[in-house]
């Protein structure tokens, strides 16, 4: 972790508001009298909400003298977590997740989002409204890519972002509207995409069985829990010692479903995919580097390809049929004139 240094500039006067100094002083009593410096963290917390998002140096020595403890103790504390602002932030501060599961669903380009409209690591925007910061994770992993975004009142998760849906978010924060908190599609905590589909029979398995260890040959379960479709006689028949040799995996070659590829972008100018709701930039980036470059190209994917392009860009299953990429593609073509 780089060091973390106080403000350079202080404000003058600042003062803990008899509020902030009312609720510090109530998680001071929860602890034995000779213990209450314990109460530093909830303190520095109120006092960054008491401060308008950030803990002034004479918050510090304010919280110091209630608590009991020496100044540099609690420049320490305050110095070390990443959770405490040494410097203003913005009306809305962002935190957002870098670290690999949220770096692997796409933080990348929603850095490149924030360093656009706000600037640098570290920066507020120049209206005062926006500031941010990238943190390790958040604890929000299942649903990445994810920003805490704080206020003087809230702090609040915004997850399952996208490049647009972020900007979407952002612009709604400017204009000082509501934004709902939570997953950023139409995914429901962090249930699967596209809703309950385990033991429905519509899950990725539904079609495959297990064998019973050291059962008749034919005796097959479902992998969800079905009985058995033949009786075992125990009584009368030993069992088989091995039961049906697993499927053969079929070929690639057999297996390959008709993408339409191209070598490169042979047909004009590639075509802006980020157009087709749900195509980020990185989505872009990954189609085009396996060869797909324009609307008509997506407009004339059938199941087989919708699967295996979310296999090879590393896309949730279902979320390319959910957000109608086919059907958006080939509408799109029509308009490009490039009907393939
Ligand atoms: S990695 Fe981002 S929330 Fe855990």
């Amino acid at each position: 972790m780089s060091a973390r240094r106080l403000a350079i500039s202080q404000p003058d006067n600042f003062k803990l508001s008899a509020s902030a100094k009312k609720q510090i002083n109530n998680w001071v009593k929860k602890y034995p009298k000779d213990r209450q410096r314990s109460a530093l963290i909830p303190a520095l917390w109120i006092a960054q909400k008491d401060a308008g998002g950030w803990v002034p140096e004479a918050a510090l020595r304010e919280i110091g003298d209630m608590l009991g403890m020496a100044y540099i103790r609690v420049y320490e504390v305050v110095t070390f977590y990443t959770m405490f602002n040494l410097e203003p932030v913005g009306e809305h501060h962002i935190q957002l997740c870098g670290t690999t599961p949220c770096w692997l669903r796409g933080s990348d380009d929603l850095i490149e989002v924030l360093k656009r409209r706000i600037g640098p690591h570290g920066s507020v925007s120049e209206d005062g409204k926006l500031s941010w910061v990238e943190v390790e994770c958040l604890g929000a992993c299942a649903n990445a890519p994810m920003a805490q975004i704080s206020n003087p009142k809230d702090d609040m998760y915004y997850e399952d972002l996208t490049a647009e849906s972020f900007e979407v978010l952002l612009d709604n924060l400017v204009a000082g509207k509501g934004v709902d908190a939570g997953p950023q599609n139409s995914r429901h905590t962090s249930e699967p995409e596209g809703g309950n589909i385990a033991l429905t029979g519509e899950g990725p398995y539904h079609d495959q069985v297990a064998y019973l260890p050291n059962a008749p040959k034919k005796t097959k379960m479902s992998v969800h829990g079905g009985a058995p479709k033949t009786k075992r006689n125990s009584a009368t028949k030993a069992p088989a010692k091995t039961t049906a040799a697993p499927k053969k995996a079929p070929s690639k070659k057999a297996a390959k479903p008709k993408v339409i590829y191209t070598d490169g972008p042979t047909d004009g100018a590639p075509d802006d995919l980020k157009k087709i709701k749900g195509i980020g930039p990185k989505f872009e980036k990954d189609l085009n580097n396996k060869g797909i470059y324009y609307f008509r190209q997506i407009g004339a994917w059938k199941a087989a390809d919708i699967k295996m392009v979310e296999e090879l860009i590393d896309s949730i299953p279902g979320r390319i049929k959910r957000d109608e990429w086919v059907k958006q593609g080939k509408h799109l073509a029509k308009q490009t004139g490039k009907k393939g």
